[in-house]
């Protein structure tokens, strides 16, 4: 009887503002939709990395830290190069546990640091047999203008210069190992970007977005003249747009008041990434098979994407190429 009294009652209440629940009806629907959209592609391969390995850099937290761990699911044995041991090493437990795969290892690697970077190749080159996938992951966002330990301009140094000499330095080691793939995590901000060639470290106008641009831009442009050095060799490079996503790369544009940051994350919950969805471009990039005779293109969202003019420029590419050389001393 109780229920019964109970379904007039909610019937009558229904009925009573049919208007309003349409509305909120129709706006559930409409959002979950958005949300869905939002969400983007999903890596559907389902290939094993049994006897393969994997560098993933920055992979205690974010996206890097999902993309490793599904690789580990794969039976991959992941090398994660992170520049805080004791994150670090939290991070590899939690991935050992939920991917039950033990071959999951930490390594030392500060990207601000041309030494740090150099040590790192050396230990992988003296002690790994093989590379099969180099995930270039690890990144800076609109940080204040700091330097390198070698005197570089902070985004431009960690984003770009540092992946850069380590690709390099890894580079005899996935030769030996092709079919092996570099997977470089760019952003959809190379679209404003412009590489200054006159002031590369942005010492005359520093602001912290341009440097962001500058050095996502650097990173499309080197997949480019990556795939042309590489032709031949069994090793492809891929680089891509993760979305947006709800991850610490926003910890230099928070601000400090806790109230605030909840305030503002808000939205943020509803209409940005989760890790999860965020590191399935990436995933997609390192193993999807059909994308095996690929390379230097631009991807978003699991599929090849056009990327800004400026990130086609090939000249660019090739000149850009000789500056980071230099700059890095190789
Ligand atoms: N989140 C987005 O919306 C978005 C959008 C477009 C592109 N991306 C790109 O996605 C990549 C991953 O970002 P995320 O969102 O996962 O950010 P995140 O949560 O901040 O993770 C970034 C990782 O990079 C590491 N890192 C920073 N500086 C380093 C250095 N000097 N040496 C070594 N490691 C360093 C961090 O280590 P610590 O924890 O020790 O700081 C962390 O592990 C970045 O390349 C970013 O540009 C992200
Ligand atoms: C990734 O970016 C780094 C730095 O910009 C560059 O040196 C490297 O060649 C790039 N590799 C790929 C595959 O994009
Ligand atoms: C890639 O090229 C090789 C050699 O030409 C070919 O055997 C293979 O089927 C191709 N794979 C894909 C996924 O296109």
């Amino acid at each position: 009887m109780a229920v019964q009294n109970y379904a007039n009652m909610l019937r009558d209440f229904v009925e009573e503002r049919s208007t309003g629940f349409a509305i909120a009806v129709a706006a559930g629907v409409g959002l979950v939709t958005l949300r869905i959209w939002l969400a983007g592609g999903v890596c559907r391969s389902r290939v094993r990395l049994d006897g393969k390995t994997v560098l993933i850099t920055g992979a205690n937290t974010g996206i890097g830290k999902e993309t490793a761990l599904d690789l580990a699911r794969r039976g991959a044995r992941v090398i994660i190069a992170c520049r805080d041991m004791s994150k670090a090493d939290t991070a590899a437990e939690d991935i050992r546990q939920k991917s039950r795969n033990r071959n999951v290892v930490v390594k030392k690697l500060n990207l601000a640091s041309l030494q740090s970077v150099r040590q790192l190749a050396k230990d992988i080159e003296e002690n790994e047999k093989r590379l099969d996938i180099l995930i270039n992951n690890a990144g800076i966002m609109m940080c204040p203008k700091w330097t390198t330990e070698d005197g570089f301009e902070m985004q431009f140094g960690v984003n770009h210069l540092g992946h850069f000499l380590l690709t390099n330095c890894l580079m005899d080691l996935l030769k030996k190992s092709a079919p092996s793939r570099i997977v470089n995590v760019s952003s959809l901000a190379h679209e404003q970007g412009k590489i200054h060639f006159d002031d590369i470290n942005l010492d005359r106008d520093y602001t912290p977005l341009k440097s962001y641009q500058q050095s996502k831009l650097a990173n499309i442009l080197f997949t480019r003249e990556l795939a042309v050095q590489l032709k031949g060799t069994g090793v492809t490079t891929y680089c891509l747009h993760p979305g947006v996503i709800r991850t610490e790369l926003w910890r230099h544009k928070m601000p400090t008041s806790t109230l605030l940051k909840n305030i503002i994350s808000l939205p943020f919950i509803v209409f940005m990434k989760t890790p999860w969805e965020g590191a399935q471009t990436t995933i997609h990039c390192a193993v999807e098979e059909s994308l095996a005779n690929d390379s230097g293109l631009y991807y978003s969202d699991c599929a090849p994407k056009k990327p800004a003019p400026q990130a086609q420029d090939d000249q660019a590419a090739k000149r850009l190429w000789e500056l980071s050389s230099s700059m890095v001393g190789l």
